[in-house]
């Protein structure tokens, strides 16, 4: 059955099949050169404006380089106080759209189709940065670094981890400002060139806490049944689609499960996708857990391609194309789960940090030389292929042969 749903264009490149992970993949009025994507990442790199800086653009410039088919940048914060810590990218300002638009040109000069991910982080908002600690802001961090804790806010004021802070619970006002503020960032993307949005309602902020009962226990039409704990996420989605352009991709990012008792469920998730799918959205991007609760013990254990199963499972279910994401690592892993038909995209993210040409070596291991001619860019791969050959050479002379 897996065969069925391989992708069925392969070019070759001289004698040798372009691997499934290298054939091209279009959504919408979109190709993707491969199915590659650097997962989105947030740097922690941003002053207090949230505006990109020259070091954004290098950043992505470089992972471009690598040769992934898509990089989505890291999240973009739409509110102040939808920000993580204090050194988040933002798009709640208009002053965003030039910085980006430099991160866009940058990424698509170097190759690759520039994409970009928003966010709301609310109860998990007011944090330190992971190196300062990642724990809630305090008044130890105003004193320390000028860094005032914020307001949070939530479906209903349960915090994300004993001893946070609690969030406030959000009133049909805070609902309307809180979609406005997504489709604005929506709008932003797309003057700033972005040819495809993933919308972030994972790991436990705002819109993942909308979904799970464990989160969401508000008694009105956003909380209790599951048509009404969705109700928020499919706003978000329409909200980002009337802004999005029509030949371009939407994403959608959700925890497929929250691997919690009581939580969000992958029976779920298959609901939601398909719903989501009525709204435009193209593809289901497929996380889990993040809810809160740190050191729950993780039932899915962790190995390579650890949530694959749920990327395969809404793809199966639903009309949806799909990414998986999480320690993928290996090129013959990636290679197996794209023309298994698994998934149709998968999405690195730590092996990208890692190693940043992690897409052009998956290419040498799946394609040895003829990787340098049809994937490397040729500023790279016409050296080294002469590299290859030389090497070649000498280890023959070496062994005598
Ligand atoms: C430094 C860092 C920052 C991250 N920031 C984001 C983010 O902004 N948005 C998001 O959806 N996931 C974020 N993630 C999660 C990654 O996108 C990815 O899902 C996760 O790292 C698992 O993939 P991996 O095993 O290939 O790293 C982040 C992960 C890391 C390591």
């Amino acid at each position: 059955m897996a065969s069925q749903l391989a992708p069925e264009r392969t070019e070759d490149v001289g004698t040798t099949r372009v691997p499934a992970l290298f054939t091209p993949l279009t959504l919408r009025g979109v190709t993707l050169k491969n199915r590659i994507v650097i997962s989105p990442m947030q740097q922690y790199a941003a002053g207090r404006d949230g505006l990109p800086l020259d070091y954004h653009v290098a950043h992505y410039g470089r992972l471009a380089m690598g040769g992934a088919g898509l990089v989505l940048t890291e999240a973009l914060c739409t509110s102040h106080q939808g920000r993580l810590t204090y050194s988040d990218l933002g798009s709640w300002d208009d002053a965003c759209i030039e910085p980006l638009a430099r991160i866009v040109s940058n990424v698509r000069e170097q190759g690759a189709t520039p994409g970009a991910q928003i966010l709301h982080a609310g109860r998990k908002a007011s944090v330190q940065r992971p190196w300062d600690g990642f724990e809630p802001l305090s008044e130890t961090d105003l004193a320390e670094r000028n860094e005032a804790p914020w307001e949070t806010i939530g479906p209903s004021a349960l915090p994300a981890n004993p001893g946070w802070p609690v969030p406030r619970e959000m009133s049909q006002a805070d609902i309307d400002a809180a979609l406005t503020e997504h489709a604005e960032a929506a709008r932003k993307c797309r003057e700033a060139g972005f040819d495809v949005l993933d919308i972030h309602a994972a790991h436990g902020y705002l819109i993942h806490t909308f979904l799970s009962p464990i989160s969401n226990q508000r008694t009105d039409k956003y909380g209790g049944s599951l048509e009404n704990r969705m109700r928020f996420a499919l706003k978000v989605a329409q909200a980002v689609r009337a802004e999005w352009p029509k030949d371009k991709p939407l994403f959608y990012r959700i925890s497929c499960i929250d691997d919690e008792p009581g939580g969000w469920t992958l029976d779920e998730s298959i609901v939601l996708a398909r719903e989501l799918g009525e709204q435009g959205v193209d593809v289901m991007d497929c996380s889990s857990r993040g809810l809160g609760l740190r050191g729950t013990p993780v039932v899915v254990p962790r190995e390579q391609g650890f949530q694959v199963p749920f990327a395969e499972r809404l793809k199966q279910e639903t009309d949806l194309a799909t990414m998986a994401v999480g320690l993928i690592m290996d090129a013959e892993y990636a290679e197996a789960v794209v023309a298994e038909g698994r998934a149709d995209l998968v999405a690195i993210g730590r092996e990208a940090l890692n190693n940043p040409n992690w897409p052009v070596h998956a290419a040498d291991t799946l394609m040895g030389d003829a990787a340098y001619e049809g994937v490397w860019q040729p500023r790279y791969g016409w050296w080294l292929s002469k590299r290859a050959k030389s090497l070649e050479a000498a280890r023959r002379e070496q062994s005598g042969k």
